[in-house]
């Protein structure tokens, strides 16, 4: 198990605080539904139109060379959204066999074309797929979106169809500045806390896998850009 940022090539967001903060009660509601309003709709309300730009073809190739992965090779992500990651590691790794997994219908819906057919609809703990069967098992930043017991769940089914060759990135935060922030920008996470807090949950749920934080930049508190 180790923990390293395999996101490290991924592009800084930009971030205005102040605005997604007077709604969030209401944009939490409909964030949580992760439909079209949460990819395609408002920065308030998520992603703020999610659109192919290439920027996961750096870590596609991270990716590709931390986990030796080569063609006939099955990788999952879970929670892979339109499947930008997926198609990119189809890119890097000629012959992989790609599969994605996702709760959204809109998500799949619109999937990047050349990854259609290969996202199959479900929850993360709960993974329609054969023990030991991955090369790899992806989730980055989807297992906090489920409460404390499930999202042990969904860690031990990562382990259970990948041991040791998982990689799973989370929000946390490591002080009350970061804390802060994160509650003000979150939309849709509900379990989440200190590096400790992850560290123990991984404990319980046996993961021998890789890992890494998703730690919001603590803005001024003006409109600010990470
Ligand atoms: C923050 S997005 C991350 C998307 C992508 N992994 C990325 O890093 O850009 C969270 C994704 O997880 C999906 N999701 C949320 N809860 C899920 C669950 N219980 N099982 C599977 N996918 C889930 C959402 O629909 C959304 O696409």
């Amino acid at each position: 198990m180790a923990e390293f940022n395999l996101l490290a090539k991924y592009p800084r967001a930009k971030r205005n605080v102040v605005a997604r903060k007077l709604g969030q009660a209401e944009n939490r509601i409909i964030a949580r539904q992760f439909g079209r309003e949460y990819f395609d709709g408002t920065r308030e309300q998520g992603y703020g139109g999610y659109r192919y730009d290439g920027r996961w073809l750096p870590i596609a190739r991270d990716i590709a060379a931390h986990y030796e992965l080569s063609a006939g090779d099955r990788v999952l992500d879970i929670g892979c959204a339109k499947g930008f990651l997926m198609r990119d590691l189809m890119e890097v790794v000629p012959g992989l066999e790609i599969w994605g997994l996702e709760i959204s219908q809109y998500a799949i819906d619109n999937c990047h074309p050349e990854v259609r057919g290969r996202i199959v609809r479900g929850t993360a703990q709960e993974l329609p797929f054969v023990s030991g069967s991955m090369a790899a098992v992806l989730s980055i930043n989807v297992v906090h979106n489920l409460p404390y017991e499930a999202c042990v769940e969904a860690v031990r089914e990562i382990e259970r169809v990948a041991p040791g060759r998982g990689y799973i990135q989370v929000d946390a935060y490591r002080n009350d500045d970061e804390r802060d922030a994160f509650l003000d920008w979150v939309l849709t996470a509900e379990t989440f806390g200190k590096p400790d807090m992850w560290s123990e949950l991984f404990r319980r749920a046996r993961y021998t896998g890789d890992y890494y934080w998703t730690i919001l930049e603590i803005p001024n508190r003006s409109d600010s850009a990470e």
